[in-house]
């Protein structure tokens, strides 16, 4: 895949991974494609459980295949919805995606008009994993 993927193309493709969305439960329909650095894109949608707390949001599903196959470079994301508005990712993922880049473009849209936003202006004073330890300058 192109690394200069254009975003209106991960936002269709945002769309494409929406159709598989497992949500019968909430019937809130979410759809994410993320970019990572190599140019890789990895879809994901929400599953829902009938144990509700084992409800995984579109994002995280995209992150995790991502990471699971050895890509951790994330530089976009687009999230989309079936309301006729932009979705926000939830607090869990703003965290879950600022482990791997905090300044990850998040790419919001709704019918065509998309907004863009940095992760770290939509989650202010993360914890990192430098929280952890009571040395900051340590490495990995
Ligand atoms: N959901 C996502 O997939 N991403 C978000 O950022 C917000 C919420 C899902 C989780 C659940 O399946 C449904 O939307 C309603 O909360």
């Amino acid at each position: 895949m192109d690394i200069k993927l254009e975003n209106k193309e991960l936002i269709e493709l945002a769309y494409k991974a929406r159709e598989f969305s497992y949500s019968p439960y909430s019937n809130f329909k979410v759809g994410a494609a993320l970019l990572t650095e190599e140019g890789k894109v990895f879809l994901g949608t929400n599953i829902e459980n009938s144990s509700y707390g084992a409800c995984i949001c579109a994002e995280r599903t995209a992150a995790v295949k991502a990471i699971s196959e050895g890509y951790t470079k994330f530089l976009k994301i687009a999230i989309v919805s079936d309301r006729n508005k932009i979705t926000f990712p939830c607090g869990i993922c703003r965290q879950f995606l600022c482990e791997f880049n905090d300044d990850l473009e998040i790419i919001l849209d709704d019918n065509g008009d998309a907004k863009v936003y940095k992760l770290s202006d939509l989650l202010k004073y993360s914890f990192k994993k430098e929280d952890l330890f009571e040395r900051r300058e340590f490495e990995l």
